[in-house]
């Protein structure tokens, strides 16, 4: 039976106050969105200076409130109703100047007023110079906030727009989002994932013809880096072998980076002893030159012979382990998708596969939405098209779901 994936909508309340940072606010709404949330944003006058609320209108959806005493606003969903409305108040950026009003509970505009009112957690993503993030007045201010329960993301290390460097750069949207982990909170799970290590493999692999050319594929690390964002948002400690990918890292996730796909193996095999669950999200080049020249290989002949050897299948060498993890794969196929990954799933002994229809319009391979069938020996499940970040939340869910009704006595 197919049970097509229904998100529940998560309501979140972004405020923003007044650093350069505010024009990140813009791409948060935004990613915000593809991940399923309904947003309703707040700025400070402050905000205003850097960013038009227009903008976040026009991406929210909704009108964007700035001041408390706004007669026209309040006839609609009142102030004490949008602090009731949000299920999360995310504050990006928060500068010092905010940071220290809502350390010391003032009401003096909309925002400040909003999160004395609201009951929903209150996450901050702080943005300033970092002689202001060190100094020990806004030390105080942050000490005072998380004795409070608030939960503060960041800041990052790095340039600043002042020119200088040092801690106080606000996170980039998709980190915040990581960290947040609104499919966690959407689906009322909580970090199921506590204590239990995930190995992902991500990308492409290159397989090198010469030093200088190698035969690849499209895949970009998407949907893999987006699963492991969205897996060490449920708790688990996250592990990425990567091919060579343009993306970063998600927030909490270590790095390893490969080229080939015996070095993929090698990595994999390396780390997987200790590891519950393995997710097989790269696109493994299935044969590599077998013998790659030591030197550029010169067009002087008008004919080129490749020999080529397949490589090894890690996913299929995981899922046959002695006591291995529980373990998943993809399936790209063209046609009869549901058939060739059901094989796939039995053949290398797979305890789930997530399989998508590539070279047609519906997503895959280098593009930023895609739609997956989801088996398992006994069942499936659609999850339709969607932006990946999105795509990964409910992917995630549907592991943790499947993984813990296989070892329910791991459960913690
Ligand atoms: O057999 P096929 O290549 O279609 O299987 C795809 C799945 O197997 C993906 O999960 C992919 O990451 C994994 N795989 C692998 N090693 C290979 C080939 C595929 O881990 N050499």
């Amino acid at each position: 039976m197919s049970t097509a994936f229904c998100p529940v909508s998560i309501k979140v309340l972004l405020g923003v106050s007044g650093g350069i940072a505010a024009y990140k606010a813009a791409e948060l709404v935004r990613r915000l969105g593809e991940r399923g949330a309904e947003v309703r944003v707040v700025m400070t006058a402050a905000a205003r200076s850097f960013m038009t609320p227009l903008t976040l209108q026009a991406l929210s959806g909704h009108e964007v409130r700035c001041d408390l005493l706004d007669p026209g606003a309040e006839a609609g969903m009142d102030h004490i109703e949008l602090a009731r409305w949000a299920d999360l108040v995310l504050v990006a950026p928060a500068t010092a100047d905010l940071m220290a009003r809502l350390a010391a509970g003032l009401a003096d505009d909309l925002l400040t007023t909003l999160a004395l009112a609201t009951t929903a957690p209150l996450v901050l993503a702080p943005a300033m110079n970092h002689r202001m993030w060190r100094h020990p007045a806004t030390q105080e201010n942050l000490a005072r906030l998380q004795d409070r329960g608030v939960r503060i993301l960041g800041p990052a290390q790095g340039d600043q727009a002042c020119g200088e460097q040092g801690p106080g750069r606000m996170l980039e949207p998709d980190e915040i989002l990581d960290a947040l982990a609104l499919g966690t909170l959407s689906s009322g799970i909580g970090p199921r994932l506590a204590g239990r290590r995930v190995l992902i493999t991500a990308g492409p692999t290159r397989e090198a013809l010469d030093p200088v050319r190698y035969i690849s594929n499209r895949s970009s690390g998407h949907m893999g880096y987006a699963l492991a964002g969205s897996l060490a948002a449920r708790g688990a400690e996250v592990v990425v072998v990567s091919g060579p990918s343009a993306l970063a890292a998600p927030h909490g996730v270590e790095l390893v980076p490969v080229e080939s796909a015996l070095e993929m193996e090698a990595a994999v095999m390396a780390r997987i002893g200790d590891c519950d669950l393995f997710v097989a999200a790269a696109a493994v080049s299935d044969y590599r030159p077998q013998a790659p020249a030591r030197q550029k290989i010169k067009k002087d002949q008008t004919e080129l012979n490749l020999r080529l050897v397949k490589n090894p299948d890690i996913l299929a060498q995981v899922a046959a382990l002695v006591q291995g993890p529980f373990t998943v794969g993809f399936a790209a196929e063209t046609q009869d998708l549901e058939a060739h990954a059901r094989t796939k799933l039995t053949a290398k002994g797979l305890d789930m596969i997530a399989a998508n229809l590539v070279g047609g319009e519906t997503g895959g391979f280098d593009r930023a939405e895609n739609a997956l069938l989801v088996l398992w020996p006994g069942g499936r499940r659609s999850l339709p098209l969607s932006p990946k970040a999105r795509l990964a939340d409910a992917l995630a869910d549907l592991i943790v779901e499947r993984y813990l009704a296989q070892a329910p006595s791991q459960d913690s």
